[in-house]
């Protein structure tokens, strides 16, 4: 089997080609991040009209990367939820029309079931049952994996994904968005210490999350002095230490409760160098270990929903000719995958 996947939940369009027997052939991506730096934060309407302007030359160049013709194609999968459902609307039209031009099924895929797989394409992939740290812009939750298809949520966050937490503070501290990778940068120039800032829900017992009270903390540190940019520093690193912090100890707590040694982390934030340092020495520590897609797998792609889509495709789930959007869509309604 041969999938073509696409991406657009969000501002990202990417487009990939996956075989079951040769691994990722290509994989396509361009991102709107300057389009919408101006504006402090994804614009949905921008970001529908370029996915639109972009989607079909990415497709174009995956097949012609991975030498694909049409007819060697047993499927295509799309992202068609959660996210924007504009943006969202533009991966699927284009992927039903293909579908029905080429006489091959499509299917909508979970996009956080795509993050959950993205590990599957390293060459070390994590064994199953494992427990999931999957960490975005949108999304911060420790799952259960027992199997493709097969999640049960442990916890989640209260208020704030752990990305927007990084995005709201960087904003706060005057960094163009996306912030997180920005903070994340100028943090390294921090002085460990000169800074703390509550790691919210550390002190109760279960594995949920809030990181809404961050920014306040943040807000009036940033407020107190003049923000010289060693100050600034120092911030960003307190707030990346209580992000990767919170986020370490719980994911740890989950293993603990599930009695689990593996761990997968995905999703934007797991790029951060700083989180990947810390689960992989406590991990270690307690002899477990971290699987992580590699970076450019942690962020928005069409690799992992091709992933998730050949999985659906091959248990033969598709939509015929629906064009399947939906702007929420809980991980749980998922229909398991026949064994
Ligand atoms: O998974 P993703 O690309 O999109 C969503 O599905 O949300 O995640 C994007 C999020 C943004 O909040 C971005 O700031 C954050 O991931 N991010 C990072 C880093 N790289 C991306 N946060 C902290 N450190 C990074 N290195
Ligand atoms: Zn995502």
């Amino acid at each position: 089997m041969r999938v073509l996947a696409i991406e657009s939940s969000c501002d990202e369009s990417a487009a990939a080609v996956l075989d079951a027997e040769a691994g990722l052939l290509s994989h396509e991506l361009y991102s709107q991040a300057e389009l919408h730096r101006a504006y402090g934060g994804v614009v949905p309407e921008l970001a529908s009209r370029d996915h639109v302007r972009r989607l079909l030359p990415l497709v174009k160049a995956a097949l012609a990367r991975s030498a694909t013709p049409p007819e060697a194609l047993s499927g295509i999968a799309y992202t068609a939820g959660p996210g924007l459902i504009g943006a969202l609307l533009t991966g699927a039209s284009l992927a039903a029309s293909l579908a029905y031009a080429w006489r091959i099924p499509a299917t909508g895929v979970h996009h956080l079931e795509g993050h959950l797989l993205a590990p599957l394409l390293e060459s070390d992939p994590p064994p199953f049952p494992h427990v999931a740290l999957l960490v975005s812009g949108g999304h911060t939750m420790l799952i259960e994996v027992a199997a493709i298809g097969d999640y049960r949520l442990l916890g989640e966050t209260r208020d704030d994904a752990a990305g927007e937490a990084f995005d709201k503070t960087a904003k706060l501290l005057g960094l163009p968005y996306p912030g997180g990778p920005q903070l994340a940068e100028i943090a390294r120039r921090g002085t460990p210490g000169a800074y703390h800032f509550p790691r919210p829900m550390l002190d109760r017992a279960g594995l949920e999350f809030s990181f809404s009270g961050l920014k306040t903390a943040v807000l009036h540190a940033v407020r107190a002095a003049p923000l010289t940019e060693q100050r600034r520093a120092d911030i960003a690193r307190a707030v990346e230490e209580a992000i990767a912090g919170t986020l370490t100890a719980k994911a740890l707590r989950a293993l603990d409760y599930t009695g689990l040694s593996a761990l997968v982390v995905s999703g934007g934030v797991g790029a951060n160098r700083t989180l990947r340092e810390q689960l992989t020495a406590a991990a270690r520590a307690r002899g477990a270990r971290v699987y992580y897609p590699r970076i450019e797998f942690c962020t928005d792609n069409a690799a992992m929903i091709a992933v998730a889509g050949l999985a659906r495709l091959r248990a033969g789930q598709h939509a015929g000719l629906a064009i399947e959007a939906r702007a929420q869509w809980p991980l749980a309604s998922l229909p398991p995958l026949a064994a």
